[in-house]
């Protein structure tokens, strides 16, 4: 058998999508239509011997109830929202859930962060991990030069493919070659993170101080409960004969910011066009607007025929879309209303939101998103807002009858009655 475990964190760490995350956690931003941690979610689906998926974090239980019962049901696998008291870091937490991990006495178990966007190769990831014969297998992806520092850098032996060097978000450039932050591992893995907390307690113990010492300081004052995955088992554990790679040719993004996410949006519609084109509109669902490219409306939306929406557009539920408005590279996120000839480009309109006749909420750059994909303008490096710049409304603003709102942040509850461009409107 084998389990999977999402870590899903908590509200201290979904600071950065804010001002979306004030009140969905980011787990369950939707992208493509889904929640974010449903991507890897169905992605398990595709497991053999699947026995149960795990999703770890510290939000309150009630954020994930409801999601989690629809999705078991639909996936007919178990899937158990487990909270930690407090934080216990990446590996901390699974630690801590282990009996629960270990119930149905998994040969397997996948980690996989809920903040990646990439198409989850999970089950050639095992083949290889079998091959391999480690402890541990772990997802990677060559990025620029200049953007891995954002990330786990690491050397693997071309041949073996083993670990050979790891090192979390180094100074000094390493390796463009990422940590992409999905695993596979054999139970060994508890006996590895039950080491780092013995002896954190063991050197916590010894007072004296050394250079040596000093320089581990913040390692050691670490609660030993509270171990990372990164820094205190990958990095010791590489050139060690224990843990391997797999390289993805394929996508994959990280998603900390609101604007990455529009492109996330993007991937997944163009994943769903070749896995599961029903998910996407085209006649029925648009009641007949004119779609171009990969779109999705929830059933509950109502569009006017003559609107015309796409490519990358995501409609959420009862969102109403009145007549001749255009949207495109969107998220509207549930219970928007847009009124006559409003047009959305480039951004992301919250919950509960409504915009008036004419208005218009835009990035800077008006250019289709498909071109500049398509150009190459986006790589693994992250900062889709300097590039082509991004609108977020927050839950419930309002933007008047022919009001221009343009590359603006604009905070929940806010109601534009003139129009504006490159502002924070808090
Ligand atoms: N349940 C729980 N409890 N989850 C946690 C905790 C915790 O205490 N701390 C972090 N997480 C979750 C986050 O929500 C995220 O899904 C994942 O664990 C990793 O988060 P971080 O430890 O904050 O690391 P990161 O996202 O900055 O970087 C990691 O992922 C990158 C890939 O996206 C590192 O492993 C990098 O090396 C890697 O490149």
């Amino acid at each position: 058998k084998v389990v999977a475990v999402i870590m899903v964190g908590g509200p201290t760490k979904g600071t950065r999508f804010r001002p979306l995350s004030f009140n969905t956690p980011k787990p369950l931003f939707p992208l493509a239509g889904q929640p974010m941690v449903h991507h890897p979610i169905s992605a398990c689906k595709r497991i053999p011997n699947l026995a149960q998926i795990f999703l770890i974090g510290f939000y309150e239980e009630r954020e994930f109830a409801l999601y989690v019962s629809s999705i078991s049901n639909e996936l007919k696998v178990p899937v158990r929202y487990l909270k930690e008291d407090k934080p216990h870091g990446s590996a901390g937490g699974l630690y801590y859930f282990r009996d629960m991990i270990m119930e149905d006495s998994p040969s397997h178990i996948f980690l996989l962060n809920c903040d990646v966007c990439c198409n989850f190769p999970l089950p050639d990831m095992l083949e290889a991990h079998r091959r391999y014969g480690g402890m541990g297998t772990m997802l990677v992806i060559k990025v620029s030069a200049e953007s891995a520092n954002q990330f786990g850098e690491l050397i693997a032996d071309p041949i073996t493919k083993e670990l050979l060097h790891y090192t979390e978000k180094p100074e000094t450039f390493v390796s463009d070659l990422i940590n992409c932050g999905v695993y596979v591992f054999t139970p060994e893995i508890f006996t590895a993170i039950e080491g780092v907390s013995t002896h954190r307690e063991d050197t916590a113990n010894l007072r004296h101080v050394s250079s040596f010492e000093a320089f581990h300081s913040l390692t050691r004052n670490l609660p030993k409960d509270f171990v990372r995955l990164d820094q205190d088992i990958l990095s010791p554990l590489a050139g060690k004969k224990q843990l391997y790679t797999y390289e993805t040719m394929d996508f994959w993004e990280q998603i900390k910011t609101p604007g990455i996410s529009l492109k996330c949006s993007a991937l997944y519609l163009a994943q769903f066009r070749l896995t599961s084109p029903h998910l996407l509109a085209g006649g029925d669902g648009t009641k007949s607007a004119t779609v171009i490219g990969d779109v999705y409306v929830h059933p509950s939306a109502k569009v006017h025929p003559t609107a015309k929406i796409g490519p990358n557009v995501s409609i959420s539920a009862n969102v109403r879309v009145g007549a001749g408005v255009r949207l495109i590279c969107c998220i509207v996120l549930d219970d928007v209303e847009i009124q006559e000839n409003a047009v959305i480009i480039n951004s992301i309109v919250g919950w509960k939101s409504s915009l008036g006749k004419w208005a218009r909420v835009q990035a800077s750059a008006v250019m289709q998103f498909s071109l500049l994909y398509s150009l190459g303008s986006f790589g693994a490096d992250g900062d889709y807002n300097a590039k082509l710049g991004i609108t977020i409304l927050g839950e419930a603003v309002t933007v008047e009858d022919e009001i221009v709102v343009i590359n603006s942040i604009v905070l929940p509850n806010k109601t534009l009655n003139v129009s504006v461009q490159e502002e924070i409107i808090l």
